[in-house]
């Protein structure tokens, strides 16, 4: 359930700032949800196909590279475990390779959880699985003490959706609660030319913009706004110097919009932008920049075909 108040509070915040900001966390309702499961299918996001390749070509070299306990045993535990495609190819290797390990997917969803908890039991009868629903680092808080070795999943680019500075601070409070020795998999969408990553966030179908303009939509739906969605449209840039895809809606006319349950009304000239995201890209030197004031360090990489997308290996030292 969404804080109402808080989404209140932040569309408020968004909407007073200049350039006026949403934030894109608020993109995954049950349809943005729906809409995201759309645009990892469709030709031109590369980014899911890319990474399933290499979970798929490269799990027996992922887990050599993660060397995880064999005497000891280890937790495997994945922050946001959306549908375990990926996971579910490592987790089969690990257990062929008879490795002693629980899988602990943390997720704030619950049906989420219920979905992957099922298809995980029918898939890997033999799999250890405790998931676990709530806030990322209250459930790593808890699970700090436990006597075995982590290996952390944070796949898909989701950090890429965090400004560098977030991205620090995520990085840094997750280096917090590792142990020496306990390693992170970080997969992240890498820097390459506008040709590829443009229609990523622009395809023709229209699902990016769809996905976009839901943003506007629930805010008529929760907040009581009165967002006409025929008067913004989606807008996104990309550069290679600059390796960072954003999203904006952008008025197409002089508008006035209230939100009701905030007691708002928020004015939009013509062609005013709301920024609503980013999808930051990396390489060797953005991450180490952002790795910098944690414990937290580069073992290796493993890339698709194209190098298009990256896992890395992150050790606590
Ligand atoms: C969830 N996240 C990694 C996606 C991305 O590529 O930044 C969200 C997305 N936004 C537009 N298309 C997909």
């Amino acid at each position: 359930m969404t804080d109402l108040k808080q989404f209140g509070e932040d569309v408020r915040e968004g909407l007073s700032q200049s350039p006026k900001t949403l934030p894109s966390k608020y993109f995954y309702d049950q349809r943005g949800d729906e809409l995201f499961v759309e645009i990892m299918h469709m030709p031109e996001y590369y980014l899911t196909r890319s990474e399933y390749e290499i979970f798929r070509n490269h799990s027996a070299d992922l887990i050599e590279a993660l060397n995880p306990d064999r005497q000891l045993g280890f937790d495997l535990i994945e922050l946001g475990a959306g549908d375990g495609s990926k996971t579910i190819e490592l987790l089969r290797e690990l257990l062929r390779q008879k490795y002693d390990f629980d899988y602990i997917p943390i997720d704030i969803s619950t049906n989420t959880l219920n979905v992957l908890s099922k298809r995980m039991k029918d898939e890997l009868p033999d799999l250890n699985l405790n998931a676990k629903e709530g806030d990322y680092f209250r459930i790593l808080e808890d699970l700090r003490n436990g006597n075995r070795p982590k290996v952390l999943l944070f796949l898909g680019s989701n950090i890429g959706n965090m400004t560098d500075d977030r991205a620090a601070g995520f990085l840094k409070r997750v280096s917090d609660v590792l142990h020496t020795g306990d390693t992170l998999l970080l997969g992240v969408d890498l820097i390459k030319s506008r040709n590829i990553v443009f229609p990523a966030y622009n395809d023709p179908a229209g699902l990016t913009r769809a996905f976009n303009l839901n943003l506007l939509s629930r805010i008529n739906r929760e907040l009581g706004g009165n967002f006409d969605l025929d008067s913004f449209e989606h807008r996104s840039e990309y550069t290679e110097e600059e390796g960072i895809a954003k999203s904006f809606l952008m008025s197409t006319c002089n508008q006035a919009v209230t939100i009701s349950s905030i007691a708002k009304t928020f004015h939009f000239g013509e062609g005013e932008r709301i920024h609503t995201e980013i999808s930051r890209k990396y390489n060797d030197e953005v991450l180490n920049r952002i790795l910098k004031d944690t414990a937290l360090k580069v073992k290796g990489k493993l890339t698709d075909q194209e190098g298009y997308f990256a896992d890395y290996i992150l050790e606590r030292v």
